[in-house]
Formats: structure tokens, sequence, C-alpha cells
């Protein structure tokens, strides 16, 4: 098999990039900058770069890549800054989307193409409400959750007025080495190991402790990519979960308890969002009725390794 994954040189995408060659897949990648120096991708794998918000990078990227399945991945992921910048992330997220979708439309029309949406789409909802399902009702609360939503949408539209066989996925949090800051696992390993090596007082910074996740690990939630573009269903949505929820108190624990210095925990206000979804936890038994998955990593052990991730950067400089 032959896919595309957009967004290639970013956290999820590496990890979808050797899950899929470990497969024996062929992956052509694209990317709006490239591979960064040091990645880990072998050489087989193909990369265009270019920026998808332009349709003629779709285009390109299909006619030169022909691929059976399409990952897109490529979007601005982060909740709390799509509040500062709200145009921005949607226009980002809704024109790659859209060019992509297009591009197939024209030139790839078999392709399977996996739409990715997020938890985030679900926004407030009740305890009562919880393990969240893909019928749930959709009650976003940031402007990166619309675009989710749009993109969600737009993928089910797509597979309703042309056929294209678009998988839908609603995934939680995923967490893992390779994450970049301004996600709550990897803000927070990069100040303990910062702490550790001497770099920043023995503090870490927090935003909203109270709030609660549903965490996967990132070489999980792959997994279920890899499962879905084999077997997902066209136009329906699935939840990627781990079916339970952890307090950021908890997670901020278990990071601590990794530590190899005591550290103070510092409240820092500007690290709190203007709305904040307080519990998710997602129901992951539509996924595992189609594909049989279910999460295997443990929490502790992603936490570790994320740690051991941000000591590593660190080391190098
Ligand atoms: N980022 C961050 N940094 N979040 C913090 C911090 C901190 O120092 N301290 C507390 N938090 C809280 C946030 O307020 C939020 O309640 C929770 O930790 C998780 O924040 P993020 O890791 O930024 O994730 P998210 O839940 O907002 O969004 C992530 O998950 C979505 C799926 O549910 C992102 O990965 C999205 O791209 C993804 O769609």
């Amino acid at each position: 098999m032959r896919a595309l994954v957009t967004g290639i040189s970013g956290f999820v995408g590496q990890h979808l990039t050797r899950a899929l060659l470990s497969e024996g897949w062929e992956v052509w990648g694209c990317s709006l900058r490239g591979l960064p120096q040091g990645n880990a991708l072998p050489p087989c794998v193909r990369v265009l770069t270019g920026d998808l918000e332009q349709p003629e990078v779709a285009r390109h990227a299909l006619q030169e890549a022909r691929p059976e399945a399409i990952f897109h991945l490529a979007a601005r992921a982060a909740v709390g800054p799509s509040h500062a910048d709200p145009w921005g992330t949607l226009r980002a997220n809704i024109a790659m989307q859209v060019h992509l979708l297009e591009a197939v439309r024209q030139w790839r029309p078999q392709a399977v193409v996996l739409v990715v949406g997020s938890s985030e789409e679900y926004g407030l909802a009740s305890p009562a409400e919880m393990p969240l399902r893909e019928d749930s009702p959709l009650r976003p609360r940031s402007p990166y959750a619309v675009s989710k939503l749009a993109q969600d949408f737009l993928g089910l539209q797509y597979h309703l007025a042309y056929g294209l066989h678009i998988v839908r996925v609603r995934p939680f949090n995923h967490i893992g080495p390779g994450q970049g800051p301004g996600f709550v696992a990897a803000d927070f390993a990069r100040q303990v190991a910062e702490a550790e090596m001497g770099q920043r007082e023995p503090t870490i910074r927090v935003g909203n402790l109270e709030a609660a996740r549903d965490f996967t690990d990132v070489r999980d939630v792959v997994n279920a990519y890899r499962l879905l573009a084999r077997q997902g269903q066209a136009g329906e949505v699935y939840n990627v979960a781990s079916g339970r929820a952890i307090k950021i108190s908890a997670l901020l624990e278990l990071m601590l308890a990794c530590s190899r210095v005591p550290i103070k925990v510092i409240q820092d206000e500007s690290r709190m969002r203007p709305s904040d979804t307080p519990l998710v936890y997602g129901d992951y038994g539509k996924l595992h009725a189609c594909t049989g998955w279910q999460p295997t990593i443990p929490l502790e052990v992603t936490v570790q390794d994320v740690l051991e991730y941000w000591r590593a950067q660190l080391r190098k400089g």
C-alpha cells in the first residue's frame, strides 16, 4: 500500500510513518518546511515540501505520490493559542482540508482519506454524558474545536456528495515522545528535565490542574489510524480514546514522581485559558468493534518516555 502522510514532520506524523513502514507500506509525506534535522525517518520516505493552504500543493502531492491511503495530519493542533488567533486557526485547518479533498475528488477518487477531527468537538459535556460516544452532542468551546468540527464534517460532506472513501476520527488527548511544547505532558516534562539539569530553578509552572483528560499514547493512536485505513467504514466516525479520565494534577504527580530532583509547583495565570473543557473521556467501543483496537501502553510508561525524550533533547542542546 502507498500512503501520503500530510504533516509528516510533526509529532504524530513521524510516529505514524514508522508504524506504516514497519507494516511494509511505501510512505510519501507532505510538510510545510520539510523534515527537521536529525529526524529518525529512513531515506526511503519521500517528502514533498509545501503549504497545503495553497490548492496547487495538494494537487501536486497527489499527482506525485499517487497514494492509495491519505492520512491528513497537517493542522494547527494547539487549543490554547487558537483563542488568540481564531481566524488563523480556522483558515489554516479548513483551507488545508478543502484543498486536499478537492484534489482527491479530481485526482485520486479511489483513495481512502483519514480525516482527523478531535475530541474537542464534543466540548462542554456533563459528567452524566461520559464516556462520550460518536453520537454525543457537539458543543465546541474553542476556535480550534470549531476548526476540527469543520474538518470532520467536510469529510462527511465529501463522502455523501461524491462517494469518497472518507474515514473520520476523533482522537482524544495523545501524548508521547517527540511532542513539542504547548501540550500539557510535554510542557511538564520539559520543565522537569530543565530543573534536573540545573537549567532553571527547581520549579514547574502549570495551568489548570483541575481539568481531566483522556490520554492515549501516540503509538497506540497511530495504530488505530493504520487499522482504520484498511478496515474503517466509509463516511463513519470513530473515537480514539483510552476510555478513562485522568486529572491534570494526577498527570503532574506521575511526572514529579519520575523527577530526579524535588520540584516546587507554581500556578501560572498565563497558562489558564478563557474557557477550558473540564472533563472529557471517550468510549472507543466502535473502533474496537471495527478493528479490534485497544490501548496497550500504560500511562506510567508514556510519562517516563516523554521525560526521557526531553532529557535527551536537552542533552543534545
Ligand atoms: N498545554 C498546557 N500546558 N496545558 C496545561 C498546562 C500547561 O502547562 N497546565 C495545565 N494544562 C491543562 C489545559 O488547560 C487543559 O485543560 C489540559 O491541561 C490539556 O491541555 P493540552 O495538553 O494543551 O491539550 P488539550 O486537551 O487542550 O488539546 C489536546 O487534545 C485534543 C484532543 O482532545 C490537543 O492535542 C489537541 O490537538 C487535541 O485535538
